[in-house]
């Protein structure tokens, strides 16, 4: 296995029989995640795209993502949720904390900017601000090709691109990537001629990060897309073996599950690493709306150490104890830093000298689960030897197939999410879409 799962620090929380306990329910859980027998079976494709995926299209998001990096200073990639988080992740954790800061003649490939995935009219002005008078593509996702956000943004950019390049220039800098066949999108992009990219059928969002979706930003970006997939792959292999003894992001899944039933209900993704930030927020939307039905499921929360030990470290040690982490720690980092000498010793750091900042952030992670798990939280640990495409894709493909398992064995359909409809059908209602009509008046009515 390319990373390790520690559960070490269990042991005051989980007794030594009980994982090989759950073994059967996990077993049933893999039988209908893999023999399509379980809810929302349309929807588990996601399985095997590391090895079954579609090897022209992938050709295809290599050449556009090489003409996005030969015509364009900035690609706007517009899309939200499953259609943003993965490739937000991605890109940050894969080009360094401060890509999107560095100079145009610094940068190796376009900046990145995310458009669509709220509805802030000033970040929109922001980032039209910053774009400036530079060279642009737009790369539209969205599966449903309907969504809010990303179709008021994708319009605003669009009107730019024709303002800057004409219409022809425009279409030939829009890059669609949404449904085989359905939806607004689709409809408009073959209407237009927009080089487009399939969200395959039987995929859904928070789980279409190695399609197109986070492919053709993440190659844009300057990453190898091969070894991301690659990454994947091997974890495919590896993490396919029912046997708890033998797969541990089905262990995970056991845990975390074993946990909830003691009434940890919260767990928290953490890192050591700024640049694993946005991941969280990727795993956030997996875990979340995977398992959050029938009022049930961990809520998935997140945390930056040691930043947070700042802020929300005090109510991790001390506050209600219905808090799991999940830790995800980098082996080795991909620079690191000494800590300088001094002649004198005013800051008393004198015992840190020649240390690396690293050596100083390994203790604090292991301070801070010992003293955690002291105050009563249970930690587990994913070790990553270091942060590249390999890992990345491994780690992705680890959390999506512990997430399905672990959905099964709380007894929802992982791969739904009909509680993200409702706001929506309110706020269709009240901004007058046709057919929301009677909706509105009644809301308008309780305003
Ligand atoms: O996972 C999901 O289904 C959602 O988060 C969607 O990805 C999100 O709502 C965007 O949908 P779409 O890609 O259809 O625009």
């Amino acid at each position: 296995a390319h990373i390790s799962f520690d559960t070490s620090s269990l042991k005051t929380f989980v007794h030594d029989n009980e994982l090989g306990e759950l073994q059967a329910m996990v077993s049933a859980a893999d039988d209908e995640l893999r023999k399509g027998t379980g809810a929302g079976a349309d929807y588990i494709d996601w399985l095997h795209l590391p090895t079954d995926y579609d090897k022209d299209e992938f050709a295809r998001i290599q050449k556009a993502a090489a003409k996005i990096q030969s015509d364009s200073k900035v690609l706007v990639v517009i899309g939200i949720g499953g259609s943003y988080l993965g490739a937000r992740a991605a890109i940050d954790f894969l080009n360094g904390a401060f890509y999107q800061a560095q100079r145009d003649e610094d940068r190796k490939s376009p900046q990145i900017l995310f458009a669509g995935n709220s509805l802030s009219s000033s970040y929109v002005h922001d980032l039209i601000q910053l774009i400036g008078d530079r060279d642009f593509s737009v790369n539209v996702i969205s599966k449903s090709g309907t969504t809010t956000e990303p179709s008021i943004a994708f319009r605003i950019f669009k009107e730019l691109l024709i303002k800057k390049y004409g219409e022809k220039g425009a279409n030939s800098r829009i890059y669609a990537t949404t449904d085989r066949q359905k939806g607004a999108l689709k409809t408009e992009a073959d209407a237009e001629g927009y080089e487009s990219f399939v969200i395959p059928d039987g995929v859904g969002g928070r789980y279409s990060v190695l399609t197109a979706v986070g492919l053709l930003p993440i190659a844009a970006a300057g990453a190898d897309i091969d070894q991301l997939m690659a990454g994947a792959r091997a974890a495919e292999g590896d993490y396919s073996d029912a046997d708890l003894t033998k797969n541990e992001a089905y262990q995970y899944a056991a845990y975390r599950n074993i946990l909830y039933r003691k009434g940890y209900t919260t767990e928290l993704l953490e890192n050591y690493e700024p640049t694993m930030t946005m991941f969280a927020e990727w795993w956030k939307q997996l875990a979340g709306e995977s398992e959050g039905k029938d009022q049930k499921g961990i809520y998935p929360s997140s945390a930056n150490f040691s930043t947070d030990l700042h802020s929300l470290g005090q109510y991790i040690q001390e506050g209600q104890r219905t808090l799991m982490e999940t830790v995800v720690k980098v082996g080795k980092p991909n620079h690191d830093v000494e800590i300088p000498k001094e002649d004198t010793d005013l800051d008393g750091l004198g015992y840190l000298e020649g240390k690396s900042m690293d050596y100083v952030n390994t203790k604090a992670y292991q301070a801070v689960v010992l003293a955690h798990v002291d105050g009563g939280v249970p930690v587990m640990t994913v070790n990553i030897p270091e942060q590249n495409e390999f890992t990345l894709g491994y780690l992705i493909y680890f959390f999506e197939v512990a997430i399905g398992i672990s959905g099964y064995l709380n007894g929802i359909n992982p791969f739904n999410q009909p509680g993200v409809e409702a706001y929506k059908t309110n706020m269709f209602g009240l901004l007058g879409k046709p057919g929301f009509e009677k909706i509105g008046d009644d809301l308008r009515s309780r305003l």
